[in-house]
């Protein structure tokens, strides 16, 4: 039995351990709290704070106000994101060499006494037993907001590459909670942001395969005991599973995937926006009462979230998707907005007769 166990998994050298969730639901909180209970599991642990990290950060909220195309903002955001990745990497490679910040080839400034103390934490724990303390497991607590899956998702590939453990902890708070929290800060994010964020945040979801080691706290009230003894039991059982790497290109082919879905339903938002406001505007020339109107947008509306929730479900699911080499994006787009255009005429023809 030993030995088939010592054959099989083995304990992995570190954790990556994703925290998820709005600004002020909680992270900073539960990250010191993991850190002073870590030494006790005979971890090392510490915070990469993607806020110290990338100066820049703020540019998201400067974004927002000053009306930035998104996408540009993403791009520049996206390369962030991934140079600090690239520091965890270099470490885990070359743990020796302190506070070599890599230089990438993109343009992305990592602010580089904020990843020396970073990894100061790990190099010199000061709660452990030194004898075995350059033994013991790395835990690297991953503060973001990283409400797309794609934002996690990176980190999952770098957890995979190196047989790491990795877990995500997605912390639920209040809308209210959170924004009237964040206004008792110093420098308060403006509200906008937050609500921007929300329509965009798409929780931890452990019915994806690389999502099992998932879990949600509810960060409203304070943390209870419960609450933490949850997330070390989690990131426990994390270390216990390093991933596997993957020999084959499912890893790419899974980014592929993810990102040819992102853009259909996208495209297809914005198809179905222009299907609705046409809608509209054929009601108004029909003389539709204004009750009706509104009815009539409602359910619009409510056909086009349903339509677009499902149709990036279905585009996950499916493996033709990258299974072509050249997805041809604009006819999956348009299959698909034929759909709800059928639906579209269905609810008009309703609300029209209703009308009659
Ligand atoms: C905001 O700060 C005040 C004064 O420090 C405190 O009484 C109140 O509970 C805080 N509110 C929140 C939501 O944290
Ligand atoms: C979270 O906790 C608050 C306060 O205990 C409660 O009102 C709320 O319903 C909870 N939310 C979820 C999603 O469980
Ligand atoms: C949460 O913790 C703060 C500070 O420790 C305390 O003042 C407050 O009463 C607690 N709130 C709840 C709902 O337990
Ligand atoms: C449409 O639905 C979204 C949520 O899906 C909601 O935020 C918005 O207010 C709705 N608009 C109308 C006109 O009903």
């Amino acid at each position: 039995m030993a030995a088939e166990e010592d054959a099989g998994v083995s304990r992995a050298p570190a954790c990556l351990c994703v925290l998820c969730g709005l600004p002020a639901a909680g992270k900073s909180t539960l990250v010191r709290t993991v850190i002073s209970a870590a030494p006790q599991q005979g971890w090392r642990a510490t915070v990469v704070p993607y806020d110290d990290l990338i100066p820049e950060h703020a540019f998201q909220t400067r974004a927002v106000e000053e009306g930035v195309k998104l996408q540009e903002m993403h791009t520049e955001w996206k390369l962030h994101r991934q140079a600090v990745l690239q520091c965890i990497e270099q470490f885990l490679k070359e743990p020796q060499v302190l506070a070599d910040v890599p230089s990438s080839s993109n343009s992305c400034q990592i602010n580089t006494a904020a990843w020396e103390q970073c990894i100061r934490a790990l190099l010199q724990p000061e709660a452990l037993d030194h004898s075995h303390a350059d033994q013991a497991p790395l835990l690297f607590l991953l503060d973001d907001n990283f409400y797309y899956p794609s934002m996690r998702y990176e980190v999952y590939q770098l957890a995979r590459k190196y047989s790491l453990g990795f877990c995500q902890v997605y912390l639920h708070c209040d809308l209210e909670s959170c924004i009237s929290r964040n206004q008792n800060r110093s420098e308060p994010i403006p509200t906008e942001v937050i609500l921007e964020m929300v329509k965009r945040l798409e929780a931890p979801n452990p019915q994806n395969s690389w999502e099992t080691k998932s879990i949600l706290l509810n960060t409203t009230d304070n943390l209870s005991k419960c609450d933490i003894q949850r997330v070390m039991e989690l990131i426990s059982s994390a270390l216990s599973n390093p991933l596997r790497p993957v020999e084959d290109n499912t890893e790419q082919k899974e980014a592929d995937r993810l990102k040819c879905a992102t853009s259909v339903v996208h495209q297809a938002d914005q198809a179905c926006r222009r299907l609705i406001s046409e809608a509209m505007k054929t009601a108004r020339g029909n003389q539709v009462p204004s009750e009706h109107m509104r009815s009539l947008a409602t359910q619009l509306n409510d056909s086009k979230a349903t339509f677009l929730h499902n149709l990036r479900k279905q585009l996950l699911q499916e493996t033709s998707l990258t299974q072509e080499e050249n997805i041809d994006v604009e006819r999956v787009v348009k299959r698909a907005v034929d759909v709800f255009d059928h639906e579209k005429k269905e609810i008009m023809l309703r609300i029209i007769n209703d009308h009659k």
